[in-house]
């Protein structure tokens, strides 16, 4: 048997009649097995424990011998947790989504009762649900255990049984092309074990083989029962290095870490991530995108904002939540974009955002997992100290106005995109009529350009973009104030990115 640290974790507790112990995941049935696996055949050669599990459809039913029907019929919780209380025999009871009856004050006493027992309650109650935050009176008393995902030997042990299961049933022998395994059982990383299962189903079902054709197919699915949340997605789209303009030193200090990064050299250690931060539209964004395709491994984006919620703990728990499915990711990037906003302390938000903050620098000071992140931010007035402080990124880098030959090959790249070779006459009189533009601002002229010609019925070229150029009054001259702030700040703090 593979070791399983949840389970051997639930064991325990239930071995020292831990009375409360909480179990968050998205999975229930995986849950129910764990739990059952682990009370009534517990490691070590301990006694077994009767496993009951309770929902307030099914009522209470036996788990580990069949009992037939349900124990307890119409069990509404305060009368299942009396009985449970008041209840002699040492068992084990997985009560499913008990959370909506946390309002209610008999059921707190209760669930208070059963913890603070005089002699011990000797049963322990599993409350499994996919967020739960228990009422503060109990929640000291109780244990959480978090779940984790299957192992890499766990996962091709359940594809391996989910195949031999199907050859089972239909008498027909599976084909498995052993790469196909391979490549299979690394990429369900980072989903519970029965979404493991589910897919390897799948899988094999279709044509009766495993085979590299499963590949995509499985790839596709795990994203999207990860992009589920909406807090963490899978991107897709990843940008080329030759599509970042003028950045060359970030793009060399990534290049550097890349064999740390895509496998061929796991004895480096694991970067920790970077900072870009700097003036708007000037190719943050972009960079953090092409961190993946430079470093050689997938881009996950985490929506830090998103992770808000009004209820207290709420927000911790879904970004502790994706930072772990991340970690189960690894090796990946992981984007976080305008890290400033989430984290940034307001008086009206209840210290959530203190929270969230606190979450994610412990994630980002602890983690051992090849997670590179990559940050961007551009209100640095926003930005915790703690955040830039060292030891956090391996490097934070300024991303400035793009300078002459950055403006040159900003030019080149967005007009060329759209069908416009520039001279180099030309572009030298389009870097000049651009100072002070943002490379975003520069790619909006050359768009502003290819409208006018449209309507003007004619090709786009040079002489309209410069008129583009003319008619538009950047935002660093706008807002050129800013610019020199943040120019200050970097100063003393920053690399520059090129
Ligand atoms: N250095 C660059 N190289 C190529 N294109 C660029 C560059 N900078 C900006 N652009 C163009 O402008 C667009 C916007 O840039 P991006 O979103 O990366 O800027 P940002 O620095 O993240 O800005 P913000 O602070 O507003 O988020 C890009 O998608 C790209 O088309
Ligand atoms: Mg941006």
């Amino acid at each position: 048997m593979h070791p399983d640290p949840t389970r051997d974790d639930i064991a325990a507790l239930v071995a020292a009649r831990t009375p409360i112990v909480v179990l968050e995941t998205e999975d229930e049935a995986d849950a129910v097995e764990l739990v059952l696996r682990a009370a009534s055949r517990p490691p070590g050669g301990r006694a077994g424990r009767p496993v009951f599990r309770w929902s307030v459809t099914d009522g209470l039913r036996r788990m580990d011998v069949d009992l037939g029907g349900a124990q307890l019929h119409n069990a509404d919780p305060p009368a299942l947790l009396r009985s449970i209380v008041d209840g002699v025999a040492p068992a084990v009871y997985v009560l499913l989504d008990l959370h909506p009856w946390f309002d209610d004050p008999v059921v707190v006493r209760l669930l208070k009762d059963a913890a603070l027992r005089p002699m011990g309650l000797r049963s322990t109650l599993v409350l499994v649900s996919h967020a739960l935050t228990l009422p503060p009176e109990v929640e000291h008393l109780a244990v959480r255990v978090p779940v984790s995902f299957p192992t890499p030997a766990e996962r091709a042990l359940i594809v391996d049984r989910t195949v031999a299961a199907w050859g089972n049933v239909t008498g027909l022998h599976p084909h498995v092309d052993p790469q196909a395994r391979e490549l299979l059982v690394q990429r369900l990383a980072g989903l519970s074990r029965s979404d493991v299962g589910r897919l390897a189903h799948g899988a094999i079902v279709d044509d009766g083989a495993l085979t590299v054709r499963d590949v995509p197919v499985v790839e596709r699915a795990r994203f999207d029962a990860l992009a589920a949340d909406g807090v963490l997605s899978y991107e897709y789209a990843t940008v080329a290095p030759a599509d970042v303009v003028g950045l060359d030193r970030v793009v060399r200090w990534l290049l550097l870490r890349r064999p740390a990064m895509d496998g061929s050299a796991p004895h480096l250690d694991a970067p920790r991530g970077v900072l870009l931060l700097g003036v708007q539209g000037c190719g943050k964004s972009l960079a953090a995108r092409a961190a993946a395709s430079i470093l050689g491994v997938p881009l996950l984006r985490l929506d830090l904002a998103g992770v808000h919620d009004k209820y207290v703990g709420e927000s911790e728990r879904r970004l502790r939540d994706a930072l772990a499915a991340a970690d189960a990711l690894a090796p990946c990037v992981l984007w976080v974009d305008e890290i400033e906003k989430a984290v940034a302390s307001s008086d009206s938000d209840g210290g959530s955002a203190r929270r969230v903050l606190g979450t994610l620098l412990t994630w980002l000071a602890d983690r051992g997992s090849r997670v590179f992140v990559a940050a961007t931010a551009n209100d640095i007035s926003a930005l915790p100290p703690e955040l830039v402080r060292k030891g956090r990124f391996d490097e934070l880098f300024f991303v400035d106005l793009p300078d002459e030959e950055a403006r040159s090959g900003l030019l080149r790249l967005h007009a060329a995109r759209r069908g416009l070779t520039l001279r180099d006459d030309e572009t030298a009189h389009l870097v000049a009529a651009s100072d002070g533009f943002s490379g975003a601002e520069v790619e909006q002229a050359v768009v502003a350009a290819t409208y006018a010609a449209h309507a003007y019925g004619r090709a786009l070229d040079a002489g309209t973009v410069l008129e583009e150029l003319r008619a538009t009054r950047p935002l660093a001259v706008v807002m050129s104030e800013r610019v020199m702030a943040l120019r200050a700040w970097a100063a003393t703090r920053t690399v520059p990115a090129r």
